[in-house]
């Protein structure tokens, strides 16, 4: 009897639990309505909308390479599986024209969609949560203004039970914090700010934030280096590899101009986020420079002298290491002679020169993701303007060849011990195992005589 007791409550309990889990889980569709006129929309307010949708970098998980922007259908890659993005065109049959403002804003701060599903974090609602009321406004009346377009995104390719959208319900319960942005009173209007911008709309933390077992950002490690489209993005708090220390400054021209002279230019997936802040009201970019700053905090006297050390030893002429050449950096110490030296021996100026490697984040970071991209693909010129260039070794380089060459760079510009696994992780990169998203620097269509230009 007493079993059956137990057992009965037991049943109980689960059904309260799942009645509570479903009255959470369960979001009732908002009412179609007639796609808005376009000209309902104000002129100042759809460029305001221009300029955020450019900060959230709707444009690159919106539109595929070649395809109609934001029309959807871009394969985004998940440790999961492949997640397609949504047509966010004004098409009333595939996009989102018969979308309402409050449809958009509950897809926003919540992350469901028109129809009451819950929507996948790989559309990162989960920073898009805390943009304000009034700068959805101002991205909805610029989406309902593109061009429609009609095309619908292929099924996801997710195992089960992750293809069940009801489970994100669960995920969200458990790490899903939900906006609006709330200012921190003893922080100041530049510091709130830049905070807004950085882990709201610019969702910096997507990349640049480790994330657990479940894809989720792990809590207390905002901003202490992740990985993004087979990139390490560095960490931006007190454990920032950049070889001189990060100030206001320094961060504020590199994502005004994609690149500085203290630390090269944007590679990798960084090239088109600098492309788009850039755009920004240097006032806005300067408050992103304020918050990433105060979190790096001020670097110890200890980092400071270092970084006093690499200023003076770029001035001077690299004295080649007179290593054996049988050991693995002595056989490097030739291959970056003859294959890198020319462009990074640090006589060429930068943007366009390559960057002396004692100043390099890459060569001083904790792995050697980005080093062998690097070396593997170079960076391929950008279309219609002069961007840095540097060509890919792929077909030149053996992964054992690449291996001395690392081990060689490091020892050399960052006195650090050689990665270990080069050859592993470069075989998987060539393979495909890691797809690594090949893109141009960006940055140098706004040289340092811009600066202030688009503010005047
Ligand atoms: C990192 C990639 C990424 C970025 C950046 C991104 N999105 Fe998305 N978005 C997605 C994916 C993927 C989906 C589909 C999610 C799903 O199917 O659950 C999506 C879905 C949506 C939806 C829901 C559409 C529907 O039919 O349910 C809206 C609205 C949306 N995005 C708007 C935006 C806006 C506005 C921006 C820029 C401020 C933006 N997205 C930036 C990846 C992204
Ligand atoms: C034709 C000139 C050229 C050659 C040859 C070249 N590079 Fe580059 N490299 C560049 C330019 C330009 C950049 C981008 C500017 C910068 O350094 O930030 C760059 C960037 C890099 C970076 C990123 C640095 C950072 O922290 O942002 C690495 C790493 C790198 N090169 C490694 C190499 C290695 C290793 C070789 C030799 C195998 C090599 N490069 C050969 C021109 C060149
Ligand atoms: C799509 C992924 C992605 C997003 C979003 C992103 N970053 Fe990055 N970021 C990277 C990668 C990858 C690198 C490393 C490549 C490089 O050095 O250019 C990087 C490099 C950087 C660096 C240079 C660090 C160093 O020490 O060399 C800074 C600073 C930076 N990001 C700031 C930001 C800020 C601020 C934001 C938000 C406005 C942001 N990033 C958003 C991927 C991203």
């Amino acid at each position: 009897m007493r079993l059956k007791h137990f057992l009965f409550g037991l049943l109980g309990v689960v059904i309260v639990a799942c009645a509570g889990f479903f009255a959470i889980a369960w979001k009732s569709a908002i009412a179609p309505i007639r796609p808005p006129d376009r000209t309902s929309f104000d002129q100042a307010l759809i460029h305001k909308g221009a300029m955020l949708a450019a900060v959230g970098n709707c444009t690159a998980c919106h539109t595929q390479p070649g395809g109609r922007s934001f029309a959807g259908s871009f394969a985004l890659p998940t440790p999961f599986g492949t997640i397609y993005s949504s047509n966010i065109t004004p098409d009333p049959e595939t996009g989102i024209g018969t979308w309402s403002e409050a449809a958009f804003n509950r897809a926003m701060r919540e992350g469901v969609s028109r129809d009451g599903k819950h929507l996948y974090p790989a559309f990162p609602f989960d920073h898009f949560t805390l943009v304000s009321d009034e700068d959805n406004k101002a991205l909805y009346a610029f989406l309902m203004t593109r061009p429609p377009v009609k095309q619908s995104p292929p099924a996801n390719e997710l195992p089960f039970p992750l293809n069940i959208r009801l489970v994100l319900a669960g995920w969200k319960l458990l790490f899903f914090n939900e906006g609006p942005f709330q200012k921190v009173a003893s922080e100041s209007e530049e510091w709130n700010r830049g905070a807004y911008l950085v882990n709201g709309l610019g969702h910096c933390g997507a990349c640049h934030t480790p994330r657990n077992m479940f894809g989720a950002e792990r809590a207390g490690m905002h901003l202490a280096g992740g990985q993004a489209e087979g990139w390490s993005a560095p960490a931006l708090n007190p454990s920032s590899p950049a070889p001189i220390p990060w100030t206001q400054d320094s961060l504020f021209a590199y994502l005004r101009q994609g690149w500085h002279a203290d630390h090269g230019v944007t590679n990798g997936p960084m090239g088109e986020v600098t492309g788009n802040v850039g755009l920004l009201p240097d006032s806005d970019v300067k408050t992103i420079a304020t918050y990433v700053a105060a979190l790096m905090g001020t670097p110890s006297p200890e980092r400071q002298q270092r970084g006093e050390q690499i200023r003076k030893k770029i001035g001077e002429d690299l004295v080649l290491a007179s290593a054996p050449t049988d050991t693995p950096a002595g056989r490097g110490a030739a291959i970056y002679q003859a294959a890198c030296a020319t462009c990074h021996d640090g006589s060429r100026p930068l943007p366009f020169g390559g960057i002396n490697f004692h100043l390099s984040s890459t060569i001083n970071a904790p792995d050697a993701h980005n080093a062998i991209n690097m070396v593997l693909f170079g960076l391929p010129a950008a279309s219609g303007r002069q961007s840095a260039i540097m060509p890919g070794f792929a077909a030149a380089m053996t992964d054992e060849q690449l291996t001395d060459l690392l081990a060689y760079l490091r020892e050399t510009f960052a006195g650090q011990p050689a990665w270990p696994d080069v050859a592993a992780r470069a075989a998987d990169t060539r393979s495909g195992k890691f797809q690594v998203s090949v893109r141009p620097s960006d940055g140098i269509e706004r040289g340092p005589d811009d600066i202030g230009a688009q503010d005047q």
